[in-house]
């Protein structure tokens, strides 16, 4: 039973594991008992946060850094994060985008390649779905993405399916509709600067940080008029990533996996429910809409809970939330020097 337990250990590249999802799932692969290796650039990553395994500081497009860290150290697989993920900004600054996304997982696949490494899980998005939304969104949805990011990510899905086609690489893509909450011990949370994300948002106005927040369209159609989106929970994104490279390491089938909760919930409805959660009052501006934005977004994440046997385990937006607000809190306590 021991020899069995140690055998099935693996030696996991964290790319990005020191961001928000792969710092998660950095501490989900080593309370396992994965050897975890995180390779962060720090670019919009904290060392901080990359406290499980070993931390390498490089950028996924350095091969010369790739080749020194797979050529010391024997990696089973790889967990792909690494990457620019603001929409916004990747209609500024599209070729960024595009160089350190695509570029960069070429890089990394090329590496792969010449150390035999064979498995990978990429993280891409729902975003890579265009219209019509239709009320859940399943993996046969037709595939528009309507930003440089959301496109990079979808060359990305491309470019790893030719390449298993080819030979040599296993893979899953891992379609996250919107990552939310935080490590139950508050051991490390989502720290994005900017933030651009609803949840910690909200919570930062609750924390008196931004003086509230402006809610962008109210005459949207759905049940309150504002938009309908699917939180998933951080520790659940971290467990589907643990399923999917033990799928892959017993030589389960590539492709791409939707990650949501299937469960809606509209701007107004994330924003009492923090109110009731923290127990303060939130400020709210209405806004226009905003070009691009989708009425409603939901996920149906059957084929990740048939093929991988992912079970969610935080469906409640308000469950999400105080996971979220334990951490904002005690950031918030941090910088206060409190
Ligand atoms: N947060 C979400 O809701 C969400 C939704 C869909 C997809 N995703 C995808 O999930 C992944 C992780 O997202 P996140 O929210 O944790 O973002 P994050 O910014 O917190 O993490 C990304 C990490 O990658 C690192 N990085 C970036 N470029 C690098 C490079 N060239 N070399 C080495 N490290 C590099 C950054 O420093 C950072 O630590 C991204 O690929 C993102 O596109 C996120």
């Amino acid at each position: 039973m021991g020899l069995l337990y140690i055998r099935s250990m693996a030696q996991i590249l964290i790319t990005g594991g020191a961001g928000y999802i792969g710092s998660h799932t950095a501490k989900a692969l080593a309370a396992q008992g994965h050897g975890v290796v995180v390779l962060d650039n720090l670019a919009t990553g904290h060392r901080d946060l990359a406290r499980w395994g070993e931390f390498v500081q490089g950028d996924v497009r350095d091969a010369t850094c790739l080749d020194a860290l797979f050529g010391s150290r024997n990696i089973d697989a790889v967990v792909h994060f690494a990457a620019m993920s603001q929409v916004g900004e990747s209609v500024l600054r599209p070729l960024e985008y595009y160089d350190n996304n695509v570029r960069g997982t070429l890089s990394l696949l090329a590496a792969m390649a010449r150390h035999g490494v064979p498995d990978l899980v990429f993280s891409s998005t729902c975003a890579v779905y265009g219209p019509p939304f239709e009320a859940l969104l399943t993996e046969d949805h037709p595939i528009a993405p309507l930003s440089p990011y959301a496109h990079s990510k979808r060359m990305i899905e491309d470019i790893l399916a030719d390449a298993a086609q080819a030979g040599g690489l296993r893979f899953l893509a891992l379609r996250y509709f919107n990552a939310a909450g935080a490590d139950p011990e508050a051991e490390t949370g989502e720290r994005h600067t900017p933030e651009t994300h609803l949840i910690p948002l909200v919570l930062q106005a609750a924390l008196g940080q931004r003086p509230g927040i402006t809610i962008l369209g109210q005459d949207y159609p759905t049940p309150d008029g504002t938009c309908i989106r699917d939180y998933i929970h951080v520790c659940d994104l971290a467990q589907a990533h643990i399923l999917a490279l033990d799928h892959l390491r017993r030589g389960g089938g590539c492709g791409a996996f939707n990650l949501g909760n299937g469960l809606g919930a509209s701007v107004r409805e994330v924003v009492n429910a923090a109110a009731e959660v923290t127990g303060r009052a939130i400020p709210v501006t209405m806004g226009q809409r905003r070009a691009g934005d989708s009425p409603r977004l939901v996920g149906d994440a059957t084929r990740a809970r048939e093929v991988l046997g992912w079970r969610p385990r935080y469906a409640d937006i308000r469950e999400i939330i105080a996971t979220a607000w334990r951490w904002h809190s005690q950031e918030h306590a941090r910088n206060a020097g409190g």
